[in-house]
């Protein structure tokens, strides 16, 4: 039987970062029928694999400096250079957005050449059964056989998509070795809000969507469950149950637009002049929730000034949300408290790494995920 040196449990993003550096003797293995499923369908399967604007305040932790030493350690710049030596053509989109001109497929392809160059193996479709540390080695057992190593990387991930296979694991091992998880939930996920805004679904506005921690300006998109759209998977990692979040959905300049309109055009409809500024099934929609009515000359400065206010302080709060089974990622994790923020080894159990989403570390939309999957792979495998 081969004596593994390291043993990575997971070949998602981080695990097969972590691979390519940890050297030979490193074994890799996963339940799923291929690596980086989640890589692969990312993006809409062009793969935001980074962005160009990567700072430490685009990640949500209980402890915000862990993740600086490994983002710092490895950048977005390291991560483009691979991408461009193995020849992948790339584009921004927006915000900074780093996405595949082909298919996503092409950085899994990547990531396994450069995991076989450094010498490590794969093994798919192998179920792990039992994991434990005795003698200075870890031992892990699978559905087909037992195998030991002196170093341990979880790299399962968190809880996000249960359909591809993502669970608890790594929060149960890490338990059972003495560290804290702090609660997960579904993160960067759309809201729920019963059937209110079915008569909506589709509608798509420029906005902003904020509480009284952050606010996020990009667009809003109404579903036949609630609430979608950039603004509001980022609003999302930051929001608790129960709470409110408020919406600005006030095109800007319009009350000042609307009172100019008022002097020219005084016998349009409020409804059919708000329409030229707000998709028209939102206007009709919002016009019992706005009590809106009348034509534009019969609407006060302080009558605008108020319907004003209303679409840019719009408070609502969502029943809850779609949960794992559509969410992006998964906040909370392995506490961070347990783990050295320079090599994401445990503080204790020697030769144990946790690193990726599993970890207590959770990015914003717009690549960041991948980009603490990179840097936290890359700070173990060099540390190992
Ligand atoms: P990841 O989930 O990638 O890998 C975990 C691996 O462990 C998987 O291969 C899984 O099969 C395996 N595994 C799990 N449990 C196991 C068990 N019990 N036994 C054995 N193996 C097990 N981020 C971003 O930056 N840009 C983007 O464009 C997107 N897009 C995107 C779209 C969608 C639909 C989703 C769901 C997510 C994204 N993300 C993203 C988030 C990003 O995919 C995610 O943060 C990283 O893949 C996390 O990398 P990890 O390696 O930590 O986990």
């Amino acid at each position: 039987m081969k004596r593994y040196r390291t043993i990575i449990l997971g070949a998602g993003a981080a695990g097969l970062m972590c691979a390519a550096h940890a050297g030979p003797d490193t074994l890799v293995l996963d339940h799923a029928r291929k690596p980086g499923e989640k890589i692969r369908i990312s993006g809409g399967g062009r793969c935001n694999f980074t962005n160009l604007d990567v700072t430490p305040a685009n990640f949500l932790s209980e402890n915000p400096h862990f993740h600086k030493s490994a983002l710092a350690r490895y950048t977005q710049w390291d991560f483009i250079e691979l991408v461009s030596r193995h020849g992948i053509a790339w584009h921004e989109k927006t915000l900074g957005q780093l996405f595949c001109d082909g298919k996503s497929t092409q950085i899994i392809d990547m990531l396994l050449e450069e995991m076989r160059a450094a010498g490590a193996e794969l093994r798919l479709e192998t179920q792990i059964t039992d994991v434990r540390h005795a003698d200075g080695r870890f031992i892990v057992t699978t559905d087909r056989g037992a195998e030991t190593a002196e170093t341990l990387v979880l790299a399962t991930g968190g809880k996000s998509i249960p359909k591809m296979g993502a669970s608890g694991f790594a929060y149960d091992v890490a338990g059972r070795f003495g560290h804290d998880i702090v609660t997960p939930r579904p993160a960067l996920v759309p809201f729920t809000f019963g059937d209110r805004f079915a008569p909506l679904a589709g509608v798509s506005v420029p906005g902003r969507a904020f509480n009284d921690r952050i606010a996020f300006a990009e667009s809003l998109l109404f579903t036949h469950r609630g609430l979608s759209g950039p603004a509001i998977l980022q609003i999302s990692s930051y929001w608790r149950e129960g709470e409110p979040i408020t919406l600005d959905i006030c095109p800007p300049g319009l009350v000042e637009t609307l009172r100019d309109q008022r002097q020219a055009q005084g016998r349009h409809a409020l409804t059919t002049e708000l329409a030229r500024h707000l998709p028209a099934r939102l206007v009709e929609y919002l016009t019992p929730v706005l009590g809106l009515s009348g034509n534009l000359a019969d609407q006060s400065d302080a009558r605008l000034r108020e319907i004003g206010e209303a679409l840019a302080n719009w408070t609502l709060t969502p029943a809850g949300t779609e949960g794992y089974r559509t969410a992006e990622v998964t906040a909370g994790g392995v506490s961070t408290a347990g783990l050295s923020s320079q090599s994401m080894e445990s503080k204790h159990v020697p030769g144990l790494y946790v690193i990726g989403e599993a970890v207590d570390v959770t990015g914003w939309l717009g690549g960041f995920n991948f980009q603490w999957a990179w840097a936290s792979g890359h700070a173990a495998g060099r540390a190992i």
